[in-house]
C-alpha cells in the first residue's frame, strides 16, 4: 500500500494547496492513501466542520490531528461522529473523539491510523507509550498495514516512541514542529521513521505558517499577542510510505 501522509495543514493558504494540488499529487505518487493532519486547518488553530469537509472533498481520506483539536467547540460532536478523524488516542478518557480509525479501500485492503501525541514540552495527557499499546491491542491481526502520527515536540520522544513500536507498527510519522526533517528511514524491526512531516501551507516567509511578526513581538515583549495566518501560497509537505501488505513493514519513505 502507498499511503501519502501530508503535514499539519495550516488555514486557508494550506487549505487551497491541498485542494490545488492533491489529486495531481496523488496521481503521481500512485497512491492508494491519502491522511493529513488537520490541526490546524481552520485559522491555523484547530479544525472545524467546515474545513474538515473541505479537506475531505479535495481528497483526503482519512485525517490526524494533535494538541489544538479541541480549540473550536463545534468539533467535538463532529469528532465522535466522524469516522476518518483522529485525535491524540492518549486524550484521558470521556475526550471527544477516538484516536484510532480502522479504515478500508475500495479494493478492500485495511488500514488502521493510530494518533499519538507528545508530552515533553507539551500539554498534559496520558502516556503516549502505554496508550499506543492499549489501542494497538484492538486492531485486529489481519489488519496489517499500521500508521501512526506521533504529534510531539521533542524529537527523543518521537524516536522513543518510533523505537517502542519496530516491527509492531508500518511507519511512525512525526507531526506538530511544521518543519520537515530530512531524515526517512525504516528501523531494525521494520518500522518507517520520519520525525517530521512538515506543514501544508506558507512554509517559507513564515513562523510555521503564521505571519512573524506578532510572534517575534511576543518573543520580545513577554506579551499575548494575536497570531495571524501568513500571506502567501501553500506549499504540500508531506512523506510517501511504501508499506508491504502481508508484512506490514515500510518498503520505501521519502520526503516531498
Ligand atoms: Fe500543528
Ligand atoms: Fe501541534
Amino acid at each position: 500500500m502507498r499511503i501519502l501522509f501530508l503535514g499539519d495543514v495550516v488555514g486557508r493558504p494550506g487549505r487551497e494547496a491541498v485542494q490545488r494540488e492533491l489529486r495531481d499529487l496523488r496521481a503521481a505518487l500512485d497512491a492508494d492513501l491519502v491522511v493529513a493532519n488537520g490541526e490546524n486547518a481552520a485559522g491555523g488553530l484547530g479544525l472545524t466542520p467546515a474545513t474538515a469537509r473541505e479537506l475531505f472533498s479535495a481528497g483526503v481520506d482519512l485525517m490526524t490531528t494533535g494538541n489544538h483539536v479541541y480549540k473550536h467547540r463545534e468539533i467535538y460532536g463532529y469528532l465522535d461522529a466522524e469516522e476518518r478523524i483522529a485525535r491524540p488516542g492518549n486524550y484521558p478518557p470521556g475526550a471527544p473523539g477516538r484516536g484510532l480509525l480502522l479504515h478500508a479501500l475500495a479494493d478492500g485492503r485495511r488500514v488502521a491510523v493510530l494518533n499519538l501525541m507528545g508530552r515533553t514540552f507539551m500539554g498534559d495527557v496520558d502516556c503516549p507509550f502505554r496508550a499506543a499499546d492499549r489501542l494497538l491491542a484492538e486492531v485486529p491481526d489481519a489488519v496489517r498495514v499500521r500508521l501512526v502520527d506521533m504529534h510531539a515536540e521533542a524529537t527523543s520522544e518521537k524516536k522513543a516512541l518510533a523505537y517502542h513500536l519496530d516491527g509492531r507498527v508500518s511507519a511512525v510519522l512525526g507531526t506538530h514542529t511544521h518543519v520537515q526533517t530530512n531524515d526517512p528511514h525504516v528501523l531494525p524491526a521494520g518500522t518507517g521513521y520520519l520525525t517530521d512531516a512538515g506543514m501544508c501551507g506558507v512554509s517559507t516567509g513564515s513562523i510555521l505558517g503564521m505571519a512573524p511578526e506578532p510572534i517575534v513581538g511576543r518573543f520580545l515583549s513577554g506579551m499575548p499577542t494575536r497570531f495571524t495566518l501568513a500571506a502567501g501560497r501553500g506549499v504540500l509537505q508531506g512523506a510517501l510510505v511504501e508499506v508491504h501488505d502481508e508484512m506490514g513493514i515500510t518498503t520505501g519513505i521519502r520526503i516531498f
